[in-house]
């Protein structure tokens, strides 16, 4: 895999601190919901490593959400139409599709949004009803929600109680995993919010999926440097052996 030179069509911006980035390639990158690729501006040599990206939209026409945290991603919200990217992918693994019978249900956090709409649109192409539920501290931090709720029913938590119910995301889950055992669920968000919705998850016998968005460095499996500890106290490599894992191999429980 060779990273691609791809010019930069669109950059919208869904909230503040966060970029929706349209680029288009001359080689289609084929990707499915979960998979990732790694971006890098050409910004010189620092930062000299390529940053990982969930991808929203695939194919000749890509698009990356970009949330500003730290230096790659504060260069890469400054960037404007007609900017050059490096763009390495697809890479990782991505979500199984739910089986006959089973309800999908999304859980985001944050800029973990990025692949959950990805995988609504999809999930509604292909004739299943997904439910997502997304969480944030305020109004400000829920981008691409309006695509969630174009793609199937959407319930909005925030801990200020600024936009949908007061409180954070695994409220609404309990009440929903209560309800309806046939759910299959698909979670991204911050590494405690991930843990919350497993436990609830293994505490009602449902399927879960999450996708990890661990730090990384070549996206590609040579680097060894995106290890996680699974439960079973083995390593796993968060690039090729996910990003998407069962959320029983990283938080444990039963299968
Ligand atoms: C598979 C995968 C998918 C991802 N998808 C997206 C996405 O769709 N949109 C998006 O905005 N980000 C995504 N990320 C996270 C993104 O790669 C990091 O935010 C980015 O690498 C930070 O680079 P930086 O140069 O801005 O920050 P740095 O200057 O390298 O670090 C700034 C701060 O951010 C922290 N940090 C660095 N990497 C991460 C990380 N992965 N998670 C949490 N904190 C981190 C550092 O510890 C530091 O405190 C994803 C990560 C992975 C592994
Ligand atoms: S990021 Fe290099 S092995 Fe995973």
């Amino acid at each position: 895999m060779d990273f691609l030179k791809t010019h930069i069509t669109k950059v919208e911006r869904p909230a503040a601190g966060y970029v929706l980035l349209r680029f288009q390639n001359d080689r289609p990158i084929e990707g499915v919901p979960g998979q990732f690729v790694m971006i890098r501006g050409e910004w010189g040599v620092d930062p000299i490593l390529p940053r990982a990206f969930s991808l929203v939209e695939t194919g000749s026409k890509g698009a990356v959400l970009v949330h500003a945290v730290g230096k790659g991603t504060k260069l890469l919200v400054q960037m404007e139409p007609g900017d050059v990217l490096d763009v390495l992918g697809p890479c990782g693994k991505g979500f199984s599709l739910p089986p006959a019978g089973r309800r999908p249900v999304l859980v985001a956090g944050g800029v973990g949004v990025a692949p959950m709409v990805y995988l609504a649109e999809n999930l509604l192409r292909d004739g299943h009803k997904p439910t997502s539920l997304f969480g944030g501290r305020t109004a400000a931090d829920l981008p691409l929600h309006e695509r969630l709720a174009a793609s199937g029913e959407l319930i909005m938590t925030t801990e200020d109680g600024s936009i949908g119910e007061k409180g954070l995301v695994t409220g609404p889950l309990e009440r929903l995993l209560k309800e309806d055992k046939t759910v299959q669920l698909y979670s991204c968000g911050p590494e405690p919010m991930l843990r919350a919705v497993a436990r609830a998850a293994e505490a009602h016998g449902i399927p879960c999926e999450v996708a990890l968005e661990s730090p990384m460095a070549c996206g590609i499996g040579t680097c060894k440097g995106c290890a996680v500890q699974a439960a079973d106290g083995s390593f796993l490599y968060v690039c090729s052996d996910g990003p998407v894992f069962d959320a029983v191999d990283i938080y444990g429980g039963t299968k």
